[in-house]
């Protein structure tokens, strides 16, 4: 899969449907020539042209007029005399920040190695990847930097990360070092990124990229509701069927940063990695700081063809532990049935309800430790409410499970609060910088996970529940953002590195707590989606997508969610109306439909359903477990945009192309409104498929399409349209 041509210093990475060139340039730097469809074998063409470019300095030593680091395409450009946005930079002990690393040597392994602390993409057998590593060394002292590169032997994928080692006798701090950096040669491109908040995650932009520099970031502690940490660069003509798209990945859950620049040539810098705001990491002699990993991959199939590299690909090569394949449970969740006014007599009530309807899961949500009855009090005292719990989490739990339903709970270990046993013993235990005041988020603090202390505290106390109370689920929450970022234990010249360390810090909590219980199912949350990233994923297989739990907005937020994410990740739920985030009333055909093309549940009190609802949601559970597989680990593609008009469609389909499954949504009824025709994809064309009591060819079916909403009624109406193919 990789090929080195020594005579031409040539680097091709290629498997049978992409290909990654790279040549060592003038000055040996690693200059950047294609990344994109499969090249069978590469003639050296292309090498960057050489003209004089006024006020664009040549590189030291060389008196070559005609070439410039600040015009060539590059692999990971920091060297003087690039005046574009670099992937690097280091402060040395002499005061300069200026470094200039040349090539060094290579190495090609097979497979990947594993990111030391730091999630990433794997491979199971050899086989199945190889990795190249070029190292550049630094011109004036001994440090390195080693630029690594797998690429997946069935993937259009290329995953790359980057390590700096300091072997020299000096202090080196870093105050940028970035995961990926990609030169476009002259093309018109869009930016596609996922901006939002909460409640409104991962909105869909898509935007003409012109001259200067966009910037997509986070500062806030977390991969954030805000932006997550993704962009794709499209031509123009792309859609969601056809044209090229390069999609970008952050496997890392805190702070990150975009950078896209269009230079004066037209030539388009995209980097992807972790945000050097307040960032400065202390590197000593003979340490390594190694970035996260980032994901870049190619479609010529359009937006659809993008995610579903990134899903097979986070499917099978990221998300891990029993849960990778298997179905995953129906829930009822208690949190927007009673918030924080329960007892166990009123959560057995909601459980057997959800059992009666064929869920398979009951969640307890927050409010049941310490003497927590809103949200000032209680973070960190991870002990029973006997208030509302009298016989603990463990008869509630033998109780459920008696029932014949599975346990789960909700717990946020990452905070404190002030009003808590924890913080009265450690109240240094918070993040803060002593003398000044703390900001307040939602009533509480953030621990200062890049305590190994205070790590070791919390696991504890979950340990110690997470072994008493039969346990087949946790929902892992972080609610709210960083401030005051600073830990008592670090030097003055560390603070720099406060934000990184408690990230790395979650990681090595997660991995412990994972491997040391892998039966457990968790779910990420962070106030739903303010931590929906691949870093995540790693350990959890699944998230909550948002706290807006309204039809409407979830086909949206799910929507853009799965340009990366995949189906078996997406949390969805129904819950009542009006809705508790936008006061919309919707059908429960709908509600049901739309947190049926996610990991399905109830958050509701159903408690207080009438009979009819009992029926429709009876028939929802059903069919959810007729077609959960489908759903959970099918192809998806997405067919109309909630974000261009009046309907949001998208469909499922199963590896043989046997099933498919097409979920249609109109949003506002009209009047004598036209006849719209919806094609669907991803089907095979020579099979003959039976389509709601009629048989209609795949051909047909993906041509021709189908009268879709003549029948609907109301706003918002949708249905779901099973699929099977005829022998
Ligand atoms: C966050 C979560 C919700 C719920 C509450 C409980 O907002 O996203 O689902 O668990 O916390 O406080």
């Amino acid at each position: 899969m990789i090929t080195y041509d020594e005579k031409e210093q040539i680097f091709h990475l290629s498997n049978k449907k992409i290909s990654y060139l790279i040549q060592i340039e003038a000055g040996g730097i690693p200059a950047h020539l294609y990344f994109g469809k499969a090249i069978r074998h590469y003639h050296n063409h292309f090498r960057y042209p050489r003209t004089d470019r006024s006020f664009s300095p040549n590189p030291p030593l060389s008196t070559d007029r005609q070439f410039s680091f600040d015009t060539v395409m590059q692999e990971f450009p920091g060297n003087p005399g690039d005046y574009r946005t670099l992937s690097y930079e280091l402060l040395h002990e002499s005061g300069s920040k200026v470094s200039d690393f040349r090539y060094y040597g290579y190495k090609i392994e097979e497979g990947k190695p594993l990111l030391s602390g730091l999630p990433a993409t794997y491979v199971k057998e050899p086989a199945d990847a190889q990795t190249l590593t070029i190292t550049l060394k630094d011109q004036l002292y001994d440090l390195y930097l080693d630029l690594s590169y797998t690429i997946f032997a069935d993937q259009s994928v290329v995953a790359r990360s980057n390590q700096l080692r300091n072997e020299s006798n000096e202090l080196v701090y870093i105050s940028k070092l970035a995961s990926l950096t990609l030169d476009f040669s002259s093309q018109a491109l869009d930016l596609i990124h996922l901006h939002g908040t909460w409640s409104k995650e991962r909105m869909l932009e898509r935007e003409r990229i012109t001259a200067g520099i966009k910037l997509l970031d986070s500062k806030r502690g977390s991969s954030s509701h805000h932006q997550n940490p993704f962009a794709a660069l499209a031509a123009p003509e792309t859609t969601e069927k056809s044209g090229e798209v390069y999609g970008f990945s952050l496997v890392y859950s805190g702070n990150h940063q975009i950078t896209v620049e269009r230079d004066p040539y037209e030539q388009t810098r995209l980097i992807m990695g972790m945000n050097p705001h307040h960032f400065s990491w202390k590197l000593n002699r003979g340490e390594v700081f190694q970035s996260p990993e980032a994901i870049m991959v190619y479609s010529d199939q359009g937006l659809n063809g993008m995610s579903k590299s990134f899903h097979h690909l986070f499917q099978n090569h990221l998300v891990r532990g029993r849960y990778q394949y298997e179905e995953r449970p129906i829930l009822a969740n208690n949190w927007e049935a009673t918030f924080f006014d329960f007892n166990e007599e009123k959560v057995l009530a909601i459980a057997e309800e959800a059992r009666n309807l064929g869920a398979e899961l009951f969640v307890l949500d927050d409010g049941w430790y310490g003497h927590r009855d809103n949200d000032d009090s209680s973070l960190g005292d991870w002990v029973e409410y006997k208030k509302k719990l009298p016989e603990g989490l463990l008869g509630l739990s033998n109780k459920i499970h008696d029932m014949g339903m599975q346990f789960g709970l909700w717990v946020e270990p990452e905070m404190i609060s002030e009003d808590s046993e924890l913080f009265r013993q450690h109240p240094d235990w918070a993040l803060h910088i002593p003398g000044r005041g703390k900001t307040i988020g939602r009533g509480q603090f953030v621990l200062d996970f890049s305590r190994k202390d205070v790590r070791d505290n919390i696991y504890q106390q979950l340990k110690q529940i997470f072994n008493k109370v039969p346990l087949e689920y946790v929902k892992w929450d972080m609610n709210r953002n960083m401030t005051e970022v600073y830990s008592v234990l670090l030097s003055a010249e560390q603070q720099g590195e406060v934000a990184h360390r408690y990230i790395l810090g979650l990681y090595e909590f997660l991995e412990q707590l994972t491997t040391e219980f892998p039966d457990i199912l968790f779910e990420s949350c962070s106030g739903g989606g303010g931590r929906f990233d691949p870093g995540m994923l790693y350990y959890m297989p699944q998230v909550w997508a948002s706290d807006n739990t309204d039809a409407v907005s979830r086909m949206q937020i799910q929507y853009s969610t799965s340009l990366v994410y995949p189906i078996s990740t997406i949390g969805a739920h129904v819950a009542a109306v009006p809705n508790h985030q936008t006061g919309r009333i919707t059908s429960l055909e709908t509600r049901g439909n739309v947190a049926m093309s996610g990991v399905f549940g109830y958050e509701l009190d159903l408690t207080h359903l009438s009979a009819e609802e009992k029926e429709v949601m009876k028939e929802q559970v059903h069919f959810y477990k007729e077609h959960r597989q489908l759903i959970q680990f099918g192809d998806y593609y997405r067919l109309k945009s909630p974000f261009d008009g009046n309907h949001a469609s998208w469909m499922f389909v199963d590896s043989e192309k046997s099933h498919a499954l097409v979920f249609y949504s109109r949003m506002m009824a009209e009047a004598s409104s036209a006849f719209h025709v919806l094609k669907l994809t991803g089907l095979d064309s020579t099979k003959e498929y039976e389509v709601e009591g009629q048989v209609i060819g795949g051909d047909e079916l993906m041509n021709i399409g189908m009268y879709i909403d003549t029948e609907m009624w109301g706003d918002y109406a949708s249905k779901m349209i099973a699929l099977k193919a005829v022998e």
